[in-house]
């Protein structure tokens, strides 16, 4: 049907809320609707009121379970799906020893096409319906990632990371390679459906002043793209970058120096920041992202998400995957949570979940298309069991508000807490929609 009722507690944010007494960011409904037309939301409220405008729709009943706009990720890399959990090593040694060569084999369009359907299962599993990705040196690793998008019809931001010097071979470019495979990519891809490309150099170690000038040239011929890197995740990579960029005042400032800083520039990890480093974001607009499992699991550091917020800085939150030990965003806003704790920052689950769904989607400027409920964006949706475990549903008996219940969520859940994913209004996790209308569920 090209109209469906979704029927649920439902709970979306207008704004960043800082704890549950910020009442004007959000609404909750305990018995809500979801009214999805042609794969767009036309309506959300009480159930009562939106059915009202809906007669004859068939209504899938997700009571007692919380529907909320599906996940955003803003920093996870597509070939690392097999690299996932690898032990014992920092950043530097991590990359060479167990990254690099796994992403060579994603010069293989047969071996990147099988793994894009594992990443697609994988994220929709874990309630995340958009992402935004690095793929590895070779065109056909983006084509594999923009194909299967295309497929599960997911708005994906994503592009071939642009690597030309210390890495193995089978995985350098050439400033020139890097600048027309991009170029072809961006033909190819951006704009296609929900596809938007990512001008990717990998980090300032991997590309010489060459190629970041030939990255900046794309950014400035293709201002819509995204642009994205890794920015201060470690000691060690910051020593080699001033080491190899002698002239940079700082680690930002060699990004800064090719035209690659602008609002729609997200930076992984950015941790060890220096004040002037601090005043560039805020002045640029560019956009630090927190990966809190990564960060603990290379042992990087701890981001400091206070400190950038109160200089005005907007912050987005990631997996990081294959750094990153978890899919889930529920899992990263548990670490998150974790991290900020260390540093005696507080992460209320209100704003948590504003941060992995509206909040990231403001950090794309996708918020008119992504990250609520409202009416005339994306029907991507996820239906969240906070019972879904023992351990889950024996505190959920004693917990009273919606707040406890997101915490439940924010500490304890992972895909087992997804009941569901709608992408484009279209059920994904679990079978088709015409199906579930059909036998009630
Ligand atoms: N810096 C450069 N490449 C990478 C990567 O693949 N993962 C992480 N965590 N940091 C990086
Ligand atoms: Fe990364």
């Amino acid at each position: 049907p090209s109209r469906v009722l979704l029927r649920g507690r439902i709970l979306d944010f207008k704004a960043e809320p800082q704890d549950d007494r910020d009442t004007d960011a959000f609404t909750y409904h305990e018995d809500g609707a979801i009214l999805i037309k042609d794969g767009l939301i036309e309506a959300a409220g009480p159930y009562a009121s939106v059915l009202s405008q809906a007669h004859d729709v068939p209504v899938i009943d997700h009571r007692p379970h919380l529907l909320m706009a599906g996940f955003v990720d803003t920093h996870i890399h597509f070939p690392q799906v097999q690299v996932i959990a690898s032990w014992g090593a920092q950043l530097l040694d991590w990359l060479n020893t167990y990254t690099f060569p796994e992403e060579t084999r994603f010069a293989d369009p047969v071996h990147a096409a099988a793994m894009a359907s594992g990443f697609y299962d994988l994220l929709i599993g874990h309630g995340t319906t958009s992402a935004v990705a690095f793929c590895s040196v070779h065109a056909a690793s983006v084509d594999a990632f923009f194909t299967e998008a295309a497929q599960r019809n997911m708005r994906m931001i994503g592009g071939k990371v642009m690597m030309d010097r210390n890495a193995p071979d089978g995985l350098r470019d050439t400033p020139q390679s890097s600048y027309d495979d991009s170029k072809t990519l961006i033909d190819k891809w951006h704009g296609k459906g929900r596809a938007h490309y990512a001008i990717t150099p990998r980090f300032a170690i991997t590309s010489t002043p060459d190629q970041l000038d030939m990255a900046g040239a794309l950014v400035a011929e293709h201002p819509d793209c995204y642009i994205q890197t890794h920015l201060s995740e470690n000691a060690d990579e910051i020593a080699f970058t001033a080491q190899l960029y002698p002239d940079a005042p700082d680690y930002l400032g060699v990004y800064e120096a090719h035209g690659l800083l602008t609002p729609r520039t997200l930076l992984g990890h950015s941790i060890h920041l220096t004040p002037r480093e601090i005043d560039v974001l805020s002045d640029t607009g560019a956009k630090p992202v927190f990966c809190p499992t990564s960060n603990l699991f290379l042992g990087s550091g701890l981001f400091d998400d206070a400190g950038l917020r109160g200089r005005g800085i907007c912050n987005a939150i990631a997996t990081d995957v294959g750094a990153g030990t978890s899919y889930s965003m529920l899992q990263t806003l548990n670490e998150g949570y974790k991290v900020l704790q260390l540093q005696g920052q507080k992460l209320h689950p209100m704003r948590a979940f504003h941060w992995i769904t509206r909040g990231n989607a403001v950090a794309l400027g996708l918020e008119d298309r992504i990250g609520t409920l409202a009416p005339g964006t994306e029907a991507d949706i996820v239906v969240l069991d906070a019972r879904a475990t023992p351990a889950a549903a024996l505190r959920m008996a004693r917990a009273d508000t919606l707040s406890e219940e997101l915490f439940v969520l924010q500490m304890l859940g992972d895909d087992r807490a997804v009941a569901e994913v709608y992408l484009a209004g279209q059920t994904a996790k679990n079978g088709s929609v015409a199906a579930r209308a059909l036998v009630g569920v």
